[in-house]
């Protein structure tokens, strides 16, 4: 008997497309490694001195590009659950420095453009992301330096038991806008927020050697 095996021809037959998430994950993967090498806050020898440094960069960073983003909404405000600039203004506080100096802190100039709901999510999806790894940060610097929420370490736990749910909620907010015509320039949008937020880091000198 001779045995016919039927197959189906390969033209024709498409990919499923890449979901937006997965292309944010395969562009950023590298960006975030090479940071996270460079961010001395898992590092052995990372000090309050240091540590304080790279809470006054992060508020620098987290200030000017808050405000952008609210330009953009205008007038609908920024979720409350999502505000990180308290937090940060609490730890700067708890680390030491009065507002007169909190006021004087230097604020990036060079940011990713926000004109856009593609760049605006694109924009989110490093800055809420950087929310997971925020949790294991807070042990870590917790173990290392004794830091507390109370005691300038409120912003790495910064959505404290929401932090799964406002993630979640940004991902179902990305699945929904997913769409082929915008999807490059929200993952270009993402790339380049993690490009600032380095430079930024790097100019304040508190990234280790590159
Ligand atoms: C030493 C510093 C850092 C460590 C140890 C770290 C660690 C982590 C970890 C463990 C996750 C995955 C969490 C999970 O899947 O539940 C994560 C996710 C993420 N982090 Fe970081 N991170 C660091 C710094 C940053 C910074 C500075 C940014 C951006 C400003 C950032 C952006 C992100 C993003 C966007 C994700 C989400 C990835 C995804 O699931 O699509 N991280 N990080």
């Amino acid at each position: 008997m001779v045995e016919i095996t039927l197959e189906l021809p390969s033209i024709g037959v498409s990919q499923p497309p890449v979901s937006v998430l997965q292309q944010l994950r395969t562009a950023t993967g590298p960006r975030h490694m090479a940071l996270e090498a460079r961010l001395p806050l898992t590092h052995p020898q990372l000090d309050l001195g240091t540590y304080t440094r790279i809470i006054q960069a992060y508020y620098g960073f987290h200030l000017p590009l808050q405000q952008s983003m609210e330009r953009f909404l205008a007038p609908q405000p920024i979720e409350p659950a999502r505000q990180k600039i308290p937090a940060l203004i609490k730890d700067l506080h708890a680390l030491g420095l009065n507002d007169v100096q909190i006021l004087a802190l230097p604020q990036c100039r060079e940011l990713p453009a926000i004109n856009s709901v593609a760049q605006l999510l694109g924009v989110m999806y490093v800055m809420e992301g950087a929310t997971l790894g925020g949790q294991v940060l807070r042990r870590i610097i917790a173990d290392r330096l004794g830091v507390d929420a109370d005691s300038g370490g409120e912003f790495l736990d910064v959505y404290g038991r929401d932090t799964g749910r406002l993630w979640k909620a940004f991902l179902k907010q990305l699945a929904d806008f997913d769409t082929p015509l915008h999807n490059a320039e929200l993952v270009q949008s993402a790339c380049f927020t993690f490009e600032c937020f380095q430079m930024w880091l790097e100019r304040a000198g508190v990234l280790n050697g590159a």
